[in-house]
């Protein structure tokens, strides 16, 4: 049966597929075996008419979950999105009866506790303690339970998710409402010596206080500030918070020489603002950049070119994203709203708001990025102790930079070869151009922002390198992470469950925690992005992974690539082994990271190479 056939046979008459199934490539046209580039193709003709056929049939319809890339239509776009949802379908069944199981377990554990969570204590162990096994097996990252009320915790925090972090500028000096001598007995230094020191570093999330965009969770039950907050360099470079402000209410400053209670919830506060941010970037920054760019080259390449063949390995089920989360998570008063506090609405209009800017190519290349708000220099260098995040993260880019670099090397001798694939050309066009068509021109959909005019070899790799951090990034802040580290309890809750105080000197903190049953809702939705499966699979479905599955290099004929590929699962499983070896040293520091728990949210061994839901 032709393959196309034999797909549709299968959507047609089941709504999931099996195993064997979901290994195959995701091709639609033909029975492609080895790829070559435009120019070399020996039969040009066929080709032309393969992609536009290709390009009439994998339309652009309205974007989903806010304001940003388009969503694919017309005959083979919507086989893609189907496929898509019965890949993800497999593996939704298999996590949802994991945290049916674990659901169960933890049900009596918390019966044994009186059937509550009295203590901040309960949280850690009750909660987690042996629980969860089946759907996070790998259990909470170390520290994380044990470590939280530390400010070098939550100074680590920002360095392994420094989605917002910046180094302040004059303006920022007044971000948090703190005198000379309150900033000397907590840093050693006014806030203004410290500035120019180059010592200060901001987190601003006080747009989130305009509740017409951020309007609050239709359950109107949870409650969160536009927290902003200053952090220092210690003498030893160690990132240390300085204080943080509600910009609600009372509009109150803490810092840490309240009382313990008082800084404590002032930094779960501020956890609720960050979280709400750094959950709806990931949908910006990384699903909505890898969709455009697919989808503008699912109109614009043959299935036969080789950067095709790395696009479609790399969204592998990525088209099942958005209409999940429409159906089952942004919906009204769906799992968002119900676990957080900033409702489904404002998730769109967050999305709609910052593609222009996180959905944005060149800026948000990696280096590129951080360098901007000071976080490294132009060597790389970060003003940190350590900068876990970096360290992981420039590792990995560097190891898909290598790959590529022998790709683009395989296929082009020189910059005169690329301008002379016509299919490459128009595929840059088409990101630039963005999406056309009457559906979407009455929702106003731009294109991705600031990305290459003109394909050169190096462009091609920074683009297919960049495009590849994507996928990495997204696992940074979805998938796993979520229920093992950065959303774990009682120190990082969806909501507050009672309003911003007005004034300090609160008695416990518990009661603006979730009570046992939220926290199950909550740690059972967080764990169903989990994916512990992936890693026992044969082969692997992690990004080590990601170029070395027979059928995915069955379609390279040249060694190169085949070399390549080879060298990039040694120096991934590489970086996949050295974060499996992470633990607490004696120092109380994990290893190698300088920070009072393990993170390990990006371990090649681990993550999947795609966007998983
Ligand atoms: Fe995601």
């Amino acid at each position: 049966m032709p393959r196309l056939a034999f797909i549709s046979f299968l959507l047609a008459c089941s709504t999931s597929i099996n195993a064997a199934v979901l290994n195959t490539r995701q091709s639609d046209s033909n029975a492609t075996t080895t790829v070559t580039i435009s120019q070399r193709d020996v039969d040009p003709a066929a080709r032309k008419k393969e992609v536009a056929y290709r390009h009439d049939n994998f339309l652009y319809n309205v974007s989903q979950i806010g304001n940003a890339a388009a969503f694919p239509m017309g005959k083979i776009g919507e086989e893609r999105v189907a496929l898509a949802w019965d890949q993800w379908q497999v593996d939704r069944n298999i996590i949802t009866a994991d945290i049916q199981k674990d659901i169960a377990q933890i049900k009596q554990a918390i019966i044994a506790n009186n059937g509550t969570l009295k203590t901040l204590d309960d949280y850690a162990t009750v909660l987690y303690k042996d629980q969860w096994l089946n759907a996070s097996p790998l259990k909470p990252a170390l520290g994380s339970l044990t470590n939280y009320t530390l400010d070098s915790f939550f100074g680590g925090e920002r360095l392994v998710r420094p989605y917002s972090l910046y180094k302040a500028t004059d303006k920022d000096a007044k971000l948090i409402d703190i005198s000379d001598e309150e900033a000397k007995k907590i840093a050693g230094s006014t806030v203004a010596e410290l500035l120019s020191a180059n010592r200060l570093f901001a987190v601003d999330h006080t747009y989130q206080a305009d509740q017409s965009t951020y309007v609050p969770s239709q359950f109107n039950d949870k409650y969160g500030p536009p927290a902003s907050a200053l952090f220092y360099l210690d003498d030893k470079n160690d990132l240390l918070p300085l204080g943080i402000r509600t910009n609600v209410g009372a509009n109150l400053t803490y810092t840490p020489l309240d009382e313990g209670n008082d800084w404590l919830l002032a930094k779960i506060m501020f956890n609720v603002a960050d979280q709400f941010h750094n959950q709806i970037y990931h949908l910006t920054a990384t699903h909505n950049v890898g969709e455009a760019l697919h989808e503008a080259a699912m109109r614009t390449l043959s299935d036969k070119h080789p950067v095709m063949a790395v696009l479609d390995r790399l969204n592998y089920q990525a088209y099942s994203s958005r209409p999940v989360g429409e159906a089952l998570c942004f919906n009204p008063m769906g799992h968002w709203d119900e676990n957080f506090h900033i409702s489904q609405i404002g998730c769109r209009n967050f999305v709609t708001k910052h593609w222009p800017t996180f959905g944005a190519f060149e800026p948000n290349y990696l280096q590129t990025d951080l360098q901007s708000r000071g976080l490294v220099d132009e060597s790389g260098k970060s003003p940190f102790k350590q900068f876990p995040f970096w360290d992981d993260s420039s590792e990995i880019v560097r190891i898909q930079r290598e790959f590529f670099t022998s790709f683009i090397d395989t296929y082009y001798k020189s910059d005169h070869d690329v301008a002379a694939d016509h299919e490459v050309c128009a595929w840059f066009k088409e990101v630039r151009r963005g999406p056309t068509g009457p559906e979407v021109e009455g929702q106003g959909l731009t294109p991705v922002a600031s990305f290459p005019e003109k394909a050169t070899k190096k462009v091609l790799i920074d683009v297919l390198t960049h495009n590849a951090w994507l996928q990495v990034a997204h696992h940074s802040l979805n998938a796993g992470d979520p229920v093992r580290s950065s959303l774990t309890l009682p120190f990082h809750p969806g909501g507050l469950y009672k309003p911003v105080p007005e004034a300090k000197g609160v008695e416990s903190i518990v009661p603006f925690l979730p009570n046992a049953t939220a926290s199950i809702t909550y740690i059972g939705f967080l764990a169903s992005f989990n994916r512990p499966r992936y890693r026992t699979m044969d082969p692997p479905r992690t990004l080590a992974h990601a170029y070395s599955g027979t059928e995915f290099l069955a379609r390279f004929a040249e060694k190169e690539v085949h070399n390549a590929a080879d060298k990039y699962l040694e120096a991934m499983s590489n970086l996949g082994a050295k974060n499996d070896a992470r633990k607490i040293e004696e120092n109380g520091m994990c290893t190698e990271q300088g920070i009072p728990f393990c993170w390990t949210a990006l371990n090649p061994s681990y993550i999947p190479w795609f966007f998983s839901v």
